[in-house]
């Protein structure tokens, strides 16, 4: 894992896995990591693409393998910036120290953000979509802005003779990577792992910027890729294009369809709610759809999301609270409208006390989701026989409807 990966001649893959149990952004979970991929293209000159945060061993294990190749920091004279997310920029200012004469590569909105977070002004060099840099030996990088693939200012790398793309946030998954980084070197359970990991790094990361990613890939048609290397998750030089079309597909959740499937989110209090979720789920069941059950706030917000992207319905069981939604149902919601899950077919069951109040608090927090509305089912305290076979139809109703479109 110390070592850099030869890629082709003269282009190598530096890269280092999260596993310190943090939280990716502050907020998602990291069960099994997340790699940081930095990337070397050596000519006369060299570039390395991307840095790390000063997180975990991220800048150590960069060192090392900057060692391995060998290169010394000191001989770097570009430092290629795609994105100035902290993830990819945060150990800037101390590797500026071991490579204090390295001219840093970005374009104006890049170089206003190298100001703003790091208070850098000095040997920036500041590129247009379309420019090109000579590194000498067959090595020459272009630079192609792809804006909000995650922030304003991200762009790509595209080394044109050797066709290897380096994407940034683009076509990255979750997951730590271990000394094979190939999509053809790992085992299939690796790729479910990675299949798994890229749709909820998608919904959590880069979701709500989806017309922007298929902006990304139509411009991406005209270039010879034969080599994708993101700057999270496994390098794809076998099948590039499977995971262009894994992001074209998730992208085209935004507008739906989705899948044929169903993800239930729920939470109670004392269990009227949670009785009559088996009825909904069976009624789910009885016409043949996947359903994925979340309970909250059991379950990080991360997973629920990354199942409701791929969905075409939705479903919410929570009791009124305070005349209110559940609140941590309401977190959930307010998360889905944040990154923008929208067109979705969605029914929403739940118990109250007295006068409820849940239900007119979830009519008004998703009156913007663009969601069509199975009828609800809500009843005084413990559901009766008849409660439990009205939401038992609506399940089912709903299972229909999904199928239908
Ligand atoms: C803290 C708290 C606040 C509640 N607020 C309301 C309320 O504002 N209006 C209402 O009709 N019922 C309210 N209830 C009653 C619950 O909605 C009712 O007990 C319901 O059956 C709980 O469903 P559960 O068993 O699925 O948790 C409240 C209950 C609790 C514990
Ligand atoms: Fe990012
Ligand atoms: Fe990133």
């Amino acid at each position: 894992m110390k070592k850099a990966v030869k890629i082709t001649d003269g282009i190598f893959r530096l890269g280092s896995n999260i596993e310190n149990g943090d939280f990716f952004e502050g907020m998602w979970p990291i069960p099994d990591g997340v790699s940081l991929n930095s990337y070397i293209v050596k000519g006369d000159k060299i570039a390395l693409i991307d840095l790390v945060d000063d997180w975990d061993n991220a800048p150590s294990d960069l060192k090392e393998q900057l060692e391995s190749i060998p290169v010394d920091p000191s001989e770097i004279d570009y430092l290629i910036l795609n994105h100035l997310e902290p993830d990819h920029t945060g150990w800037l200012e101390d590797f500026l120290k071991a490579a204090p004469s390295v001219e840093l590569v970005t374009n104006k909105k890049g170089a206003a953000l190298i100001e703003g977070f790091y208070g850098i002004t000095d040997n920036v060099k500041v590129i247009d979509s379309g420019d090109t840099i000579d590194l000498g030996q067959g090595k020459n990088l272009e630079f192609h802005n792809i804006p909000n693939v995650h922030w304003p200012e991200t762009m790509i790398t595209f080394e044109k003779n050797s066709g290897v793309l380096f994407s940034c946030d683009a076509f990255g998954s979750y997951g730590s990577i271990g000394d094979s980084v190939f999509d053809d070197e790992i085992s299939e359970e690796e790729h479910n792992l990675f299949d798994v990991e890229s749709l909820r790094y998608y919904a959590n990361i880069v979701g709500s910027f989806s017309k922007f990613v298929l902006r990304a890939i139509d411009k991406l048609s005209d270039f010879d890729i034969k080599v994708i290397a993101p700057s999270h998750g496994i390098i794809w030089r076998d099948n590039p294009g499977e995971i262009i079309e894994r992001y074209r597909k998730f992208a085209s959740y935004l507008e739906g369809p989705a899948e044929e499937e169903i993800t239930v989110i729920w939470g109670s209090m004392y269990g009227n709610t949670e009785k009559v979720l088996h009825s909904v789920i069976k009624g789910i069941r009885s016409e043949g759809v996947p359903v994925h059950v979340h309970k909250v706030p059991e379950v990080n917000v991360s997973w629920p999301l990354a199942s409701a992207w791929k969905s075409k319905g939705l479903v919410f069981g929570m009791p009124t609270y305070e005349y209110k939604m559940f609140p941590p149902i309401a977190a959930v919601l307010n998360m889905f409208s944040l990154k923008h899950v929208q067109n979705k077919t969605v029914f929403r069951f739940g118990s109250y006390g007295w006068s409820g109040g849940a239900q007119k608090d979830f009519d008004a927090a998703t009156a913007d989701m663009k969601w069509d509305f199975i009828d609800p089912v809500e009843w005084k305290g413990k559901a009766s026989e008849e409660v439990h076979q009205l939401a038992f139809e609506r399940g089912a109703e709903l299972a229909r409807s999904i199928k239908n479109q």
